[in-house]
């Protein structure tokens, strides 16, 4: 128990790290938090038309939630893992270094899930990727997927009579209700039906 605040401390700075805005800054595009929906991620990055740095941004903010959630996972186990990137994915959305406002923790949920519960991971994964395919709704996707991340795993776990951490499961359905909070303004514009997608000639909000 002793490593728990230490994965929380270590996770929440590894995931302050906000990669999307230090590439575009570097690259030389732009405030991203100035373009499309103001967000650091690597949805908003791809409005930029940068495909190279919205790749490096999704790979960049999934690792740096993935490694401390292994780390710590090796360390001490899936409850010390699941600290350290739900801990990731925290400092993502609300970063000391950007006065808290980050991102929507997409990336970060999608980098600790494999190492914290990879019943989690298949079900979720397959999911975004099949719904953002038939809508082209990043947000969408996302929330899709959060709504299924825990019973999902649940589901998976049965099947294979495998047996429930939990601990893990609530943390995850936890982070899924998170999720929500920060895409409450894309759920405001999926509601009133004005969510950009992408490959259309709206592609970006407000
Ligand atoms: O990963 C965040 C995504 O779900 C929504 O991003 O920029 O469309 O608000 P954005």
């Amino acid at each position: 128990y002793l490593l728990y605040p230490l994965a929380a401390l270590i996770g929440y700075l590894a995931g302050s790290i906000p990669f999307g805005l230090l590439m575009t800054r570097a690259a030389g595009v732009g405030d991203i938090r100035q373009i499309g929906s103001g967000n650091i991620g690597a949805t908003n990055v791809l409005r930029t038309g940068r495909k190279d740095l919205a790749l490096a941004t999704l790979l960049l903010d999934s690792l740096k939630a993935g490694l401390v959630a292994l780390g710590f996972g090796v360390l001490s186990g899936p409850e010390a893992g699941l600290i350290a990137g739900a801990s990731a994915f925290v400092g993502h959305c609300y970063p000391v270094w950007l006065g808290f406002k980050g991102g929507k923790g997409v990336a970060t949920f999608a980098g600790l899930l494999p190492f914290v519960s990879l019943p989690a991971f298949y079900v979720a994964a397959p999911v975004w990727l099949a719904i953002f395919a038939i809508t082209r709704i990043s947000s969408l996707a996302a929330l899709t997927a959060a709504v299924l991340v825990a019973p999902g795993a649940w589901f998976v776990e049965e099947l294979q009579h495998r047996p429930h951490n939990w601990f893990v499961l609530s943390g995850l359905a936890v982070l899924s209700a998170f999720v929500f909070w920060t895409h409450r303004t894309n759920l405001g514009r999926l509601l009133k039906g004005t969510e950009p997608r992408f490959g259309s000639s709206k592609a970006k909000p407000d």
